[in-house]
């Protein structure tokens, strides 16, 4: 036994340089590609690309790990503090398996949204359309994602009379709410409930590791996504079958109803749809509202001027005769829509985008190759000294007209 062993040692020792060589080469090709020191394929066949400066981290992960590290929203976190006083606010990196430019520079993050379809197109990790599906919105580009988008412009939702009481009720408000306009379900009812309970596990897996296997929270997120989808497609079902029966148009003024009646969307691509849109407005807004909450507990003057803003479109209102709040009340409410997008840049409900770069860019000297992936940092802008005065002060003013 003891021969065998040393004979496989000896044999593993003789091999050991050969393997490491291997590994060797292996690294330094992906380095040199994640540093760009292959050929720029853009116009200039012969010239190294000028690629931002920065690093590549570990093989694989990269330096995935340091720039996903928790942090205070109204931070942009360590690791970004740390790039960006080092290589500036547009640097390269490796994150989730690419080679990735981090912007954290206002003109490149608008440049990226303006040309998107041109130069940049959505893209997320797998593991998202894994988990919200591949006809997502997250997921589908060019004229998929255009054709989606359009059956969503023409849908106005009801309003509803959900009521919202307090800060831990944030989630379960805009749950509500959105369940009651996508699918006509109510709050309360003991299948919206337990929709709801469903969709917290999904949410779980939607923000965690994609590792599929018994146990894990993404595994436990597939199951509750086709608990959910199960919810769906059986309402889908119901209507079908009182429309069949009752030889009537769907009575139904929701999301479903609309999908069902006025597209030419397929069954799957029905329920990724609503699925993804259940994700898409519940994840932000109970963000959102709860940390209006949350700043304005620190800011009286600002609760002063919101009741009052209120208090007089009440009063207006109660003069006119009427009770609901009109398009005319909304666009009155110029405090609020202040303190919306005051709680919008300093909460930083999305902190970055997920792009990909589909033809060489240059931008501001640097080279930016096509395959690449870029981030722009919606959080380090919104934070930004040079743009906003204190910028992790709570100020809604600064949005009003002239300040
Ligand atoms: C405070 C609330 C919200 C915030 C901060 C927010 C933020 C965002 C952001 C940053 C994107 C762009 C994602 C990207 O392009 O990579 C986006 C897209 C989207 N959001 Fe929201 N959102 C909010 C509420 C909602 C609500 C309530 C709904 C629906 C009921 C919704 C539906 C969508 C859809 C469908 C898209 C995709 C649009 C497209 O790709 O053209 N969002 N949202």
């Amino acid at each position: 036994m003891a021969a065998i062993m040393a004979s496989i040692t000896s044999e593993l020792l003789f091999f050991l340089p050969f393997i490491l060589l291997a590994l060797l080469t292996f690294y330094t090709s992906a380095v040199a590609k994640c540093h760009g020191l292959h050929r720029w394929s853009g116009r200039t066949k012969k010239r190294r690309p000028n690629l931002p400066p920065g690093a590549v981290g570990w093989p694989f992960i990269g330096e995935t790990f340091g720039y996903l590290r928790a942090h205070p929203a109204t931070s942009i976190g360590q690791f970004m503090d740390q790039h960006i006083a080092r290589y500036g606010k547009i640097y390269r990196s490796s994150l989730f398996g690419d080679r990735t430019v981090v912007s954290a520079d206002a003109g490149l993050n608008r440049y990226v949204l303006q040309n998107e379809g041109r130069l940049f197109e959505c893209s997320y990790p797998r593991s998202i359309g894994g988990i919200l599906g591949k006809w997502s919105m997250l997921v589908l580009v060019g004229d998929p994602h255009r054709h989606t988008l359009l059956v969503l412009r023409d849908w106005l939702p009801s309003s509803s009379s959900a009521v919202f009481s307090a800060q831990h009720e944030a989630k379960k408000f805009t749950f509500n709410l959105m369940a009651k306009n996508i699918m006509s379900m109510d709050p309360g009812e003991e299948e919206t409930e337990r929709l709801r309970l469903e969709y917290i596990t999904f949410m779980k897996g939607v923000v965690s590791a994609p590792l599929n296997f018994p146990g894990t929270a993404y595994w436990k997120a597939l199951k509750s996504r086709a608990t959910i989808l199960g919810v769906i497609e059986r309402k889908m079902e119901e209507r079908l079958e009182k429309m069949n029966k009752e030889a009537s148009s769907m009575e139904e003024d929701d999301l479903l109803g609309w999908a069902m009646k006025q597209s030419n969307l397929s069954k799957e691509q029905i329920l990724d749809l609503l699925l993804s849109l259940l994700f898409a407005g519940h994840e932000t807004s109970s963000m959102a509202l709860a940390l209006a909450i949350f700043f304005l507990e620190g800011c009286p003057k600002a609760v002063e001027e919101l009741r009052e803003e209120h208090l007089e479109i009440a009063r207006r209102q109660k003069l006119r005769g009427e009770c609901k709040l009109s398009w005319e009340d909304y666009k009155e409410m110029v405090f609020t829509q202040c303190v919306i997008n005051e709680t919008l840049r300093l909460g930083n409900v999305v902190r970055f985008l997920h792009r990909k770069v589909i033809r060489d860019v240059h931008y501001n000297g640097y080279d930016i190759p096509s395959g690449w992936k870029i981030l722009p940092v919606l959080a380090a802008v919104h934070l930004d000294s040079s743009l906003y005065e204190d910028p992790s002060s709570f100020n809604p003013w600064r949005w009003q007209v002239g300040a």
